[in-house]
């Protein structure tokens, strides 16, 4: 089966760092379809040309977050472009598995074979999550019985974006599922419109007691305040004015 790897990504400085890392990361992984979905009022065609670069098939889609959303004081942020990256999957495939790969994670290779076989959904665990530094399913006998996880919330699945693998299959079979523009529960509330049950839960990462993402985040530098001068050497004002 086919891995569509769903990546969010907004405009900042750190953005072409974060996605050479993850295209480098992808471009080791078989049979895998990169769905970048671009924050943005159009597909930066500066992006497009670093993906062609990997060499991976890969969809550039943009769809930017509407801005009485950017306005709240917690901002949904990756909802409207994950929703147009799960419509393009119901559009163009059939078959094969999804899952949410933000630009900031780092994933291990291993995570795409555990996932790949996903028959409805499949979770395991994520590192450098919350208070607890990991947020995972609890198992019993195979089989999830609840979760570890420093803001439970009130949540049914307590998980984070990075915990879980879902079947196309499943997600046609449910066409009005969606995800909430509601902060911290986009999760929970997308698992809840696929009407998953507990018990189909799939557990990977050897029984969940792998951690096989993490949760990194990079540092924000502040932008530099230097008045970039016309006599300067021409490649140093080349890179200047990009940062
Ligand atoms: C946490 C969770 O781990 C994410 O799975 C969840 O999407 C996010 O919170 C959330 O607020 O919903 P965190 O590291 O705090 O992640 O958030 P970011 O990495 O800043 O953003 C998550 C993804 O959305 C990233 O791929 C990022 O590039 C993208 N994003 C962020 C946008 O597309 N637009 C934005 O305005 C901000
Ligand atoms: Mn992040």
């Amino acid at each position: 089966p086919t891995i569509f790897f769903i990546t969010p990504t907004y405009p900042r400085r750190e953005q072409f760092a974060e996605l050479t890392r993850l295209g480098q990361t992808l471009m080791h992984v078989p049979s895998l379809h990169w769905i970048v979905a671009d924050d943005n009022p159009e597909c930066n065609p500066f992006l497009t040309e670093i993906f062609q670069k990997f060499g991976l098939p890969f969809t550039h889609i943009s769809s930017p977050m509407p801005s009485n959303y950017r306005k709240r004081y917690f901002v949904p942020r990756g909802v409207s472009n994950r929703r147009a990256a799960l419509k393009w999957i119901k559009a163009n495939a059939a078959s094969g598995v999804f899952y949410f790969g933000d630009d900031d994670n780092t994933f291990d290779l291993t995570l795409f074979s555990e996932i790949r076989d996903t028959k409805i959904v499949s979770m395991f665990p994520v590192g450098l999550i919350g208070e607890f530094g990991v947020s995972a399913p609890i198992i019993e006998g195979g089989k999830v019985v609840g979760f570890f996880d420093s803001w439970p919330a009130d949540r049914k699945f307590p998980v984070d974006m990075a915990g879980f693998a879902v079947s196309v299959e499943y997600l046609l079979q449910h066409p009005n599922a969606t995800m909430p523009y509601k902060a911290g529960h986009e999760e929970d509330q997308f698992l809840k419109s696929l009407d998953l049950k507990m018990s189909d839960i799939e557990p990977k990462a050897n029984n969940c007691t792998k951690v096989l993402v993490w949760h990194t985040q990079t540092v924000k530098k502040p932008k530099h305040n230097l008045k970039v001068p016309e006599s300067i050497f021409s490649n140093l004002r080349t890179l200047l004015e990009k940062l």
